[in-house]
């Protein structure tokens, strides 16, 4: 139900951390998420952040910190990724060939395994946090909406891979930060190889 219908703000899982003070917290269809390995300080320092994406139902969002930044993950569905090659001729970059990933995610999924993107929730245009938006056609983005993300602020349109749409006053796709997986259900964001934890 929750994947035809597309997704609100309920669907993200928020860890409020003691970097943050606690960001602001949303009801969620899926339990919280917490990870406080390492300690608060190091992750205010840099430290990667491990993430335990089994948690995270297919179709949903999770909201988690890196070095103070938003980073959403989301589970996507075979119906999200079946979205992605219709929309490429309305993209501005869709290699991504102007925009910032590791060059594992420089890829249609923007992704190391596709069925997880790991996006900064960072609008390229002057930094709002864009919303989910995975629905299809809803009346307020119209007929053409394949799901994504949408930057309230001025209106910037991202794909489900982060991937910008042309003509919005977003310049390049979100950023993918470095990140790898340490095993099936758990990535660590920060850290794109095994010697740099
Ligand atoms: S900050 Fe997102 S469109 Fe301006």
């Amino acid at each position: 139900m929750a994947e035809s219908t597309g997704f609100t703000r309920r669907h993200f899982l928020t860890v409020a951390t003691a970097v943050t003070g606690g960001v602001g917290v949303v009801a969620t269809a899926v339990p919280f998420v917490a990870s406080f390995k390492p300690s608060a300080r190091a992750q205010a320092l840099g430290a990667p952040v491990e993430v335990d994406v089994s948690k995270i139902e297919p179709g949903a969002i999770a909201r988690h910190e890196w070095r103070g930044r938003p980073i959403y993950i989301v589970h996507r569905t075979e119906r999200m990724l079946g979205q992605l090659d219709k929309v490429v001729g309305q993209l501005a970059d869709p290699a991504s060939e102007d925009s910032t990933q590791p060059e594992y995610a420089q890829n249609e999924f923007r992704s190391v395994r596709p069925s997880f993107l790991v996006v900064e929730g960072v609008c390229t245009h002057l930094g709002c946090a864009p919303l989910p938006r995975f629905e299809v056609a809803p009346a307020d983005l119209g007929p053409d909406w394949a799901g994504g993300f949408y930057c309230p602020c001025h209106g910037s349109k991202f794909d489900l891979s982060g991937r910008v749409y042309s003509g919005v006053p977003a310049p390049t796709n979100l950023t993918v930060p470095p990140y790898r997986f340490i095993n099936d259900s758990t990535i660590l964001i920060g850290s794109d190889t095994a010697g740099n934890t």
